[in-house]
Formats: structure tokens, sequence, C-alpha cells
């Protein structure tokens, strides 16, 4: 077979395939809180004005005690760091610090934030670190424990610290992929015996643990997978590099268990349809599930009990991020134009949040000075010169007019950190207080 035809028999097979449908009994379990906190949203826009984000601390301190109540039950003494990639706000790395958690950041900015928390327990991961951002973590040693990228780090990390006689404790970070884009992280793991014995000559480098990460994961498998890989390679590791490893991260990558929810122009059969019919727009939503995180915890502890503390004794860190942000921030906007009855723009442009995010994922949006449990179809537009600026296609609500306030809920994770100065100002952070 040629390629056109291999590709046409490939459509062929996704177009069969119709992702599951988003039942509207689901959608309106989740919003039905926040139409019971209307008058308290509404209270809070009129005291900080529009577009702003919402600060749910309570949510999220509900969520640090869910997750480590439920990882401490099947890996007892495993420790949270909070990938600060996910939301960089100061507000909730405090938070999060304050209730105990450990911080996971991805660059000097991101450090320099965790140091102003007072955190004592940070990993420095990521890729390509400069000069300046390990000399940051180096001058921190006592709180900082950086996660090794390559070889080539390993002698920038040993150069820097040399200068300043100081000994940092560090880790080494495992590409979970040996092909494809995800190579662009950590060491193979076949080097990792080689990557050890080198880090044996750097005086100023105690080399005591390993990492890896995967993302995305709507299910533990790719954890699970890769932990059996590793266990393989333990198990060959000479009895003292093994006895050197002290702590094990297994990243963080926990999809919240609402799972994905994604417009048709999303789904596989969506992305064909709308290369061939671009203006086709399905009214359905569509929902990939996610296993809890009693699953993720039951299956990564069985897996680290079988396949790896046979080999090392070591600490269990994990990195979790949108799991526990996602839902302790939402947006409000207050509608500004209405050029049409199925047409609004409000006053917020997508350069909140930092990228066409709405033009995928469906969020419900709330028309809280109108609320209802019906869901009307209506562009909601930004204020942006640009069509990509679209906050979703229909509202909950019983009409909708200029100056109502509208709230698109759970918008914590990789939106406040990857806002945009474009355009337009960008949104504040308020705390809710109730
Ligand atoms: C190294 C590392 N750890 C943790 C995370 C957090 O992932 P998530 O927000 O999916 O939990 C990321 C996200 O990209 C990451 O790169």
């Amino acid at each position: 077979m040629n390629n056109s035809r291999i590709v046409l028999h490939k459509a062929a097979e996704i177009l069969e395939n119709v992702s599951p449908v988003l039942e509207d009994e689901v959608v309106c379990a989740y919003i039905s809180p926040f139409l019971e906190q209307k008058q308290l949203l509404l209270d809070f826009s009129l005291c900080y004005g529009t577009p702003v984000y919402v600060f749910d601390e309570d949510v999220l301190l509900e969520r640090a005690v869910q997750f480590t109540t439920v990882f401490a039950q099947e890996i007892p003494g495993i420790r949270a760091f909070f990938a600060m990639k996910s939301n960089n706000h100061p507000a909730v790395a405090k938070s999060l610090v304050e209730f105990g958690l450990g911080l996971d950041v991805s660059s000097g900015l991101e450090l320099e934030t965790a140091l102003g928390t007072g955190c004592r327990h940070i990993l420095f991961s990521g890729p390509g670190k400069a000069e300046a951002e390990l000399d940051l973590a180096v001058a921190n040693a006592e709180a900082v424990t950086v996660l090794i990228d390559s070889f080539g780090e390993l002698e920038r990390l040993e150069g820097v610290a040399r200068l300043r006689d100081v000994v940092v404790r560090a880790g080494v970070r495992l590409t979970t992929e040996e092909k494809g884009m995800w190579r662009k992280f950590g060491i193979p793991l076949a080097e990792l015996e080689n990557f050890m014995t080198r880090a044996e000559n750097f005086k100023h480098i105690r080399l005591c643990g390993l990492q890896f990460h995967t993302s995305w994961n709507l299910t533990p498998s790719s954890q699970v997978s890769f932990l059996i890989r590793l266990g393989k390679r333990l198990a060959a590791l000479k009895g003292q590099q093994a006895k050197n490893i002290e702590f094990l991260d297994i990243g963080g990558g926990y999809w919240p268990s609402r799972g994905e929810w994604l417009h048709f122009s999303a789904t596989p059969k969506g992305r064909i349809t709308q290369m061939a019919l671009p203006d086709i727009r399905q009214p359905e939503r569509y929902r990939y599930p996610a296993e809890p995180l009693e699953i993720f915890a039951r299956e990564i502890g069985q897996t680290l009990r079988q396949h790896i503390f046979p080999y090392i004794n070591c600490e269990v860190f994990t990195e979790p991020g949108r799991w526990l942000i996602n839902d302790s921030m939402h947006i409000i906007l207050t509608v500004v134009d209405k050029k049409a009855e199925d047409l609004v723009i409000v006053d917020g442009g997508t350069n909140i949040v930092g990228w066409e995010r709405f033009e995928t994922d469906y969020f419900p949006v709330i028309n809280l000075s109108n609320p209802s449990l019906v869901e009307r179809n209506c562009f909601i537009f930004g204020s942006l010169c640009t069509p990509h600026d679209v906050w979703g296609y229909n509202y909950f609500g019983d009409g909708i007019e200029p100056g109502d306030i509208l709230m698109v809920p759970s918008q914590g994770a990789y939106t406040y950190s990857l806002r945009q100065s474009f355009i337009k100002p960008l949104a504040p952070v308020f705390p809710l207080k109730s």
C-alpha cells in the first residue's frame, strides 16, 4: 500500500470510532456547587473587578489532604513536591509549603519564588539549566536537591559547586522514551551505571537519587511500565551503587478524576472531520475518563514493592501539579458586548490563560448573573483582535446580556503560569473569602 492508501485506511478506522460523550448530568452535577456559591462569586467580582482569577485556598488544601492521605496509605513515607510550573503564583506555593509539601521547580525564576516562601525542601529539575540557575541552587544547597538532566549538566554542576566549595545533593533524571520528543529529558536508562560511575569522580556532587516523569496520564500505566523497566536495570546495578540511591522521584502527571473534557474538534474523529469540513460544529462534548487517584496510588505502590524495593531501599518522592491546583482557581469575566443572540464579547482575552485552550478543551461557562442548569448555544469570545480568542461555544444560563458576570471554573493548572502579555492586561489573582 502506498502512503495515501494507508492514511485513508487509518482515517476510516478513526472516523468509525466515536469518542465517549460527556453527559449533561455529569456537567450539571459539576456546576451545581458553583451555582450555590453564586452570591459569593458575584460579590467577589464587584469587589475586585474583572477579568480576574479567584483563588480558593480551601479547595487547594482539601486536595493536598486528599493527595497525601491516598498516597501515604499505599506508599508509607512518600513525600510530595508541588510542581510549580503548573501554577507559579506565590500564594499557591506558600499555602502548600505551610501545609507541609515541598516544591518542584524548573527554573531559576521558580527557584527564587520557592525560596521566597521559606521552603526548605526543593527539587530543581528540567533540561538546559543555565550556570546562573545552577549557582542559585548551589548557593542554597541546604534546601535544594538538583535533578541532573545530562552528562554535560553533571560536569557544569560540579564546576559551579567547586567554585563555591559546596557539596550538592543530586539525583539524575531518566528518560522514559529513548526515541521521540521525550528523549529531550534525562539520560537513557542504559546509561545509568555509567552516569553513577562518572559522578563518583566529582567531589562536590552527592548523587543519591533517581527521577522520571511521564505526563498526561489518564491511567497509571505509563508510570507502572517505566517502573518495571527501571526495576530490571536496578537488578543489574552493583552493590554500592544500588546502596547509594536514597530516593526515587516518580514525577507527577496524575489527571484529575473528572477526566479530560473535549470539544468535537479535539477528538480523533473531530480532527479529521475538521480538516475536510472546517466549519462543522458538533454540539456534543466528549469525555475521556481518568482513573481515580486511589488507583494510581495502588498500582504504583504495588509496582514499587514488586519491582523496585527488592533492589533499592529508598524514599519515594512525587511531583503532582495539575491534580492539586486545577480546581482551586477560576476565572470571572464580564460580558461587554452582545453582537447577536448567539455571539457575545467578554472583557478578558485568552491571553490570561496563555493559549487557545477553549478551542479544544471544553469547560462550562456559567452565567452567574442569570444562572440555570440549561446550556444554550452562544459564541463567547474574548476581546483580543483574533478569532481564536474564544472562551466557549455555549453558556449555562437563562439568557446573556452586557454586564452579566460569567465564570469559567477549574482554571488553576497550566493557565496562570502560561499567561501572556498580549494586547490586553493580565488578570490579577485574589483569594476567595467565604
Ligand atoms: C518534571 C515534572 N514533574 C512534575 C510535573 C507536573 O505534572 P502534572 O502537572 O501533570 O502533575 C511536570 C509537568 O510537566 C514535570 O515536567
